[in-house]
């Protein structure tokens, strides 16, 4: 395959995907930004108002849907495995996530809105996932140039990400609520072309429909069709028990929000116990799988605090900080677009001092540096802890708290998702990889659920429990961090040699 390939020996290629996901991210950060205040603003008489919910409901619909968004990269990572090959499914996905921000952007009352974010949801489930496994696709032989692509690629998300939260928020909290949404199908559609234009010249030989293995899965996969059919019955089985006995009630958006995270805990752990059981895995697969499944708990964990960015940190930079900067007053927005702002920063330096220690053979191993991620982002809560202080006695936060919580956040998350993913790929037996990917945006799912559940908290007259709220995070995700350092050593041994 001799593909066009740049200066720095990265294919022409990955600058396609770069730039589309960017554009995607765009879409998806911008909005996302956004999101939570305009369900919380309130409903006025002319055009422009909000959709006045309540924090209890804003906050579940919140993580219901970035949930879903990483929930639904399953059966789009599927699809594209088995019907569409990749190249289309970023395609038709990219055309479905602008068509639902299309939807968003006309004011046609909340199921429509709804509607628009679950029409989102299933776009970004198709794009998402089969866009990363082409940036693969394009190092088959691996190694540090492939984990070089990663990052570059890495990059065009947080670019994206901060110019859709700079563009978005800015017209949405500024202009009108739904000039932004509108914003977020423009950068869709600009996404769409640039894919379009490129895609004959430099995307020619990738991300296609690979039929004869296929073929060759078939008799494995009516076995395990047959598994998934039982544990869809087993499944909502359960639900409607939970409904019945009034342990969750799915017609309120904090009881569908409950029923999500049983759904998703069950997924997971029901797939862990079907590869132990039947995977037929070696000694030394077998431990790795343990490993995963901590990875994949502390994975959650860490999202579920840095993924508040889009809730209650949002909620905080709109009701409870002092934005002004020279008499003039940023959009709430705009501090949370800074996570990705300081991925841009500091990832190339967060990646020089892993290859610097790697040089001298002290580099920390994987469940150290998880240990430090959930670390770092604990101290960031722990800065909101005190910010809400503020709140308690009536007055409002600098800006500069949000700041700097937020570069803890990140510098947290350098630690601890790159490192996750690429040991992910490389802990799981070569015959599961991209269903353990899979579940790894499962971990993606839940995390950014419970971020959403947990601004139902979030109760404007009721401030002054916030720095105990802001204190749960900062014990649970220290506890765990703690536990994983603590615990590095077995961890190691179950690894297996893997580096
Ligand atoms: N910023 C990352 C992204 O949008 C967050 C993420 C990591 C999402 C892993 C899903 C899975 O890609």
């Amino acid at each position: 395959m001799n593909q066009p390939s740049t200066p720095q020996g990265h294919p022409e290629a990955l600058y396609v995907l770069f730039f589309t996901e960017m554009w995607e991210r765009f879409s998806y950060y911008g909005m996302r930004a956004i999101l939570t205040l305009y369900m919380i603003a309130p409903v006025s008489e002319k055009y422009g108002g909000g959709m006045g919910l309540s924090e209890k409901e804003a906050g579940p619909i919140y993580g219901l849907y970035t949930a879903s968004v990483y929930l639904l990269t399953l059966p789009g990572g599927w699809l594209a495995d088995n019907i569409f090959g990749q190249k289309k499914a970023i395609w038709f996905g990219g055309i479905i996530i602008m068509l639902g921000h299309i939807i968003l952007a006309f004011p046609a009352g909340n199921m429509v809105f709804f509607i628009g974010l679950a029409i989102v949801a299933i776009g970004t489930g198709l794009l998402k996932p089969n866009i990363s496994s082409i940036v693969g696709e394009l190092y088959p032989e691996g190694g540090a140039r492939r984990d070089a692509g990663f990052s570059i690629f890495y990059m065009g998300i947080n670019v994206g990400g901060a110019l859709g939260m700079l563009t978005v928020g800015y017209l949405g909290e500024k202009i009108e609520w739904h000039v932004g949404f509108g914003a977020a199908a423009a950068g869709m559609f600009l996404g769409l072309v640039g894919f379009k234009l490129m895609e004959e010249k430099y995307l020619k030989p990738y991300g296609l429909l690979k039929t004869k293995e296929i073929e060759k899965d078939k008799v494995a996969d009516s076995k395990s069709n047959n598994m998934a059919l039982m544990m869809i019955g087993i499944l909502i089985s359960l639900l409607l028990v939970l409904q019945f006995t009034n342990v969750i009630d799915v017609t309120t958006a904090q009881g569908l929000a409950q029923a999500m995270g049983v759904i998703i805990v069950s997924i997971t752990t029901f797939y862990f116990v079907y590869i132990l059981i039947a995977g037929k895995l070696s000694a030394v697969e077998r431990t790795r799988m343990y490993v995963m499944a901590i990875f994949f708990v502390a994975i959650a964990i860490f999202w579920a605090g840095y993924e508040q960015g889009g809730s209650t940190l949002n909620i905080f930079a709109e009701r409870n900080t002092n934005r002004f900067i020279f008499g003039w007053e940023m959009p709430a927005s705009w501090l949370q677009g800074m996570q990705s702002v300081y991925v841009i920063l500091f990832a190339p330096i967060v990646g020089a001092i892993w290859l610097y220690l790697s040089k001298r053979n002290s580099n920390p191993s994987a469940p150290i540096k998880f240990g430090m991620g959930l670390i770092i982002l604990s101290f960031g809560f722990l800065l909101m802890y005190f910010a809400s202080q503020y709140i308690v006695i009536g007055e409002k936060a600098s800006f500069m708290w949000l700041i700097i919580t937020y570069l803890f956040t990140v510098l947290g998350e350098l630690c601890i998702s790159p490192v996750g993913l690429s040991f992910y790929t490389k802990l799981a037996p070569a015959r599961f990889v991209s269903q353990l990917v899979g579940i790894w945006f499962v971990g993606a799912a839940l995390g950014n659920l419970i971020a959403g559940m947990f601004a139902s908290n979030f109760d404007k007259d009721n401030v002054a429990q916030m720095p105990s709220l802001f204190m749960l995070v900062v014990v649970v995700s220290l506890i765990s961090g703690l536990l994983m350092i603590l615990l590095y050593k077995p961890i190691k041994k179950w690894m297996g040699g893997v580096e």
